[in-house]
């Protein structure tokens, strides 16, 4: 029996009912596909911080190392600032384990009714390979004068070619294998003089390898225009750390909603093991309810699977996400239903 190593972070509000929605699902699969998950839990987030001061124990992220993968749900509460709960957490795990692409698919599950009028599955297929470890969440800069009236804060968005190049790469390589063979590049060159500039130097470059990809270069708010307008005429999308997450919160959103997005955090050398997790955050307002929508959490395991070379198995978990919605009996409430997470669930269980 092939055995993988999890390390599973619930994290915090509907991050611990999503994960565990997850793992009920891809487990119900360990016997017939001939796997085991050995899954340990990491009882790391903003609950951790009130009792230690710190996301995670000291050395935890390091201890990361020795998993396949990362099986993480969402940080986030009122208790703890935001920007320490994502820079003690999620944002040193993407960087130290150098997940260079945050891969995000964008399409509307059959079913499903999207916020664009009269748009349907066929329209509404993209994926999003965002940058995830510089950029414009490098991390660099300050305060100056602190406190005081005259005070100043700046954020340095760091661009390295060999970052640009690796990641726009990936995307092209993926862009061979779907249908359209199509790259929309995520640029804001006219304004964005010097990073901006680079990277659309360097995503000319790597286009010139793939003569078999057409690549077309959009400035970000137009690109987020055409994803609403003609989602139809886009597909894969390379784009920088701060648009992608834009970008992809609105994939979402006309994909029916943020609950069901997944994303895979990959290091694509393999030296390091990747994360897996749903896009959407801790979402405070329905934590504690048991009403989230766990289909990203389900998703990401399934990008998880694949990822662990389980092939058969997340092809499964995608094909009953596919049939629950299809059939349209099981909806919970952010995509206009009454059904609870566990409704979810056991539906998604019982499509296997
Ligand atoms: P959010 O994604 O948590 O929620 C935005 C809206 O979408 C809310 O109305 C929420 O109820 C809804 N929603 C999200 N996931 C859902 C699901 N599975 N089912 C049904 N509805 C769902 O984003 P928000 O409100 O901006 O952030 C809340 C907290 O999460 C903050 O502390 C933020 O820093 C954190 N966050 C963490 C992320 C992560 O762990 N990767 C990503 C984004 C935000
Ligand atoms: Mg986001």
């Amino acid at each position: 029996m092939r055995s993988h190593q999890i390390a599973a972070i619930p994290g915090d509000g509907i991050g611990p009912e999503v994960l565990d929605a997850g793992l009920a699902v891809i487990e119900a699969l360990e016997k017939d596909e001939g796997f085991a998950l050995n899954t340990i839990r990491f009882p790391w987030g903003s609950e951790f911080y009130l009792q230690h001061g710190r996301m995670v124990k000291e050395g935890g992220i390091e201890s990361l190392r020795g998993f396949e993968a990362i099986y993480f749900g969402a940080v986030g509460s009122k208790e703890v600032p935001d920007h320490i709960s994502v820079w003690d957490l999620i944002l040193p795990i993407r960087q130290k384990f150098d997940q260079y692409v945050n891969l995000r698919p964008m399409r509307l599950l059959p079913g499903l009714t999207s916020p664009l009028a009269g748009r349907g599955p066929k329209d509404i297929d993209m994926v999003c390979v965002r940058e995830n470890t510089e950029g414009e969440y490098s991390g660099v800069g300050g305060f100056v004068h602190r406190g005081r009236p005259g005070e100043l804060a700046n954020e340095v968005a760091t661009f390295t070619r060999a970052g640009i190049e690796r990641l726009v790469q990936f995307g092209f390589e993926l862009a061979r294998t779907r249908p359209r063979k199509l790259v929309a590049s995520a640029t804001k060159s006219n304004a964005l003089r010097h990073s901006m500039v680079l990277w659309d130097e360097v995503v000319e470059e790597v286009a010139g390898r793939f003569t078999d990809i057409t690549l077309r270069r959009y400035h970000v708010d137009a690109l987020a225009a055409r994803m609403v307008t003609q989602p139809d005429t886009v597909d894969v999308i390379v784009a920088s750390n701060l648009f992608g997450d834009i970008l992809t919160d609105l994939g979402a959103a006309i994909s029916g909603s943020l609950g069901v997005a997944p994303s895979g955090n990959l290091d694509p050398t393999r030296k390091n093991p990747s994360m897996f997790e749903p896009i959407h955050g801790s979402a405070p307002d329905i934590a504690g309810r048991g009403i989230a929508n766990p289909i990203g959490a389900v998703w990401a395991g399934a990008l998880m699977l694949e990822h662990l070379g389980e092939k058969q198995a997340a092809a499964r978990v995608v094909r009953a996400i596919e049939k629950v919605t299809a059939e349209g009996k099981v909806r919970t409430p952010d995509l206009g239903g009454s059904a609870t997470t566990d409704d979810m669930t056991n539906a998604l269980l019982e499509a296997l």
